[in-house]
């Protein structure tokens, strides 16, 4: 294009269907992100925990609680931490039920399952590593896992983004796996900025707390890899939030409808 048409184009965010296409099936299940791929979006989120017996699974919350049948199946095991029960136990777990009887029967994916349904609907994913202050060394283990299934090799880099509220786990991340495209999830001022452009990509802030400045001043930044931090915020569900989120000149836009997201800014 000439350097005119350069100058009008608009920067259109990428759509990232958040825990799946969480407002139309079961957030954080196989469901969810195959309907996110059947709505045509190729970028997915999701929470990555592990279980009593060191398995990594999806799920958002440290409770099975909301999200899954655990207090019925379980009834005395109160209050149905993550972390106190088994992957086969897990696996018992209708996570569908509470969100649709016709998802009745939906199971807390484990990562590696998760993985192979992402690299079947060919997505690409927004992997975020939930509460690591409860699981010492979940960073390595996401990694070796992610590694295992072929995502760190060199061509799928780009499929991929982990990520946490923790900038210690972030930092983790980008030191055992310097290649890795890290998010840190959060509102750094620009002391912390500074610091974490060190060993961040992405920085992923509330939409709520966002202004044409702070996006401005975060892209000042140049990130780990040599270009400049980019910034996806969350959890935007409504036309007029994703118009005016966008404004703001965000990269991406983490949202329950897709969908809904991509009619309001025309975007892919
Ligand atoms: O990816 C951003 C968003 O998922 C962070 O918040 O609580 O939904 O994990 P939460
Ligand atoms: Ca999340």
């Amino acid at each position: 294009p000439t350097f005119d048409a350069r100058a009008r184009e608009v920067r259109v965010p990428t759509v990232i269907a958040h825990r799946g296409a969480s407002a139309y099936a079961p957030e954080n299940t196989l469901a969810a992100i195959d309907k996110a791929a059947e709505l045509g979006f190729s970028w997915v989120e999701n929470d990555v925990q592990r279980t009593k017996d060191g398995e990594l699974v999806v799920l958002h919350d440290d409770s099975l609680q909301r999200t899954t049948n655990v207090e019925e199946v379980f009834p005395g095991r109160a209050p149905w931490k993550v972390r106190d029960f088994t992957a086969a136990e897990i696996a018992r777990l209708d996570a569908g039920s509470w969100f649709s009887p016709a998802y009745a029967g939906a199971r807390v994916p484990t990562l590696e399952q998760y993985m192979r349904r992402v690299e079947h609907n060919h997505e690409k994913l927004l992997l975020e590593i939930k509460n690591p202050e409860l699981y010492p060394g979940i960073e390595q283990q996401t990694l070796k896992l992610l590694g295992n299934e072929g995502w760190l090799d060199r061509r799928h880099l780009g499929r991929l983004i982990v990520q946490s509220f923790s900038a210690d786990s972030v930092r983790t991340v980008h030191e055992l796996k310097p290649a890795v495209i890290t998010g840190y999830l959060g509102n750094p001022n620009l002391a912390q900025l500074h610091r974490f452009a060190r060993f961040t990509d992405l920085v992923n802030p509330s939409y709520g707390s966002l202004s044409r400045g702070y996006v401005a001043a975060v892209h000042a930044f140049t990130g780990p890899h040599g270009r400049p931090l980019r910034l996806f915020a969350w959890t935007v569900n409504d036309a007029d939030t994703a118009r005016t989120t966008a404004g703001y000149g965000v990269d991406g836009i983490i949202t329950n409808k897709p969908d809904v997201v991509r009619a309001a800014l025309g975007s892919h």
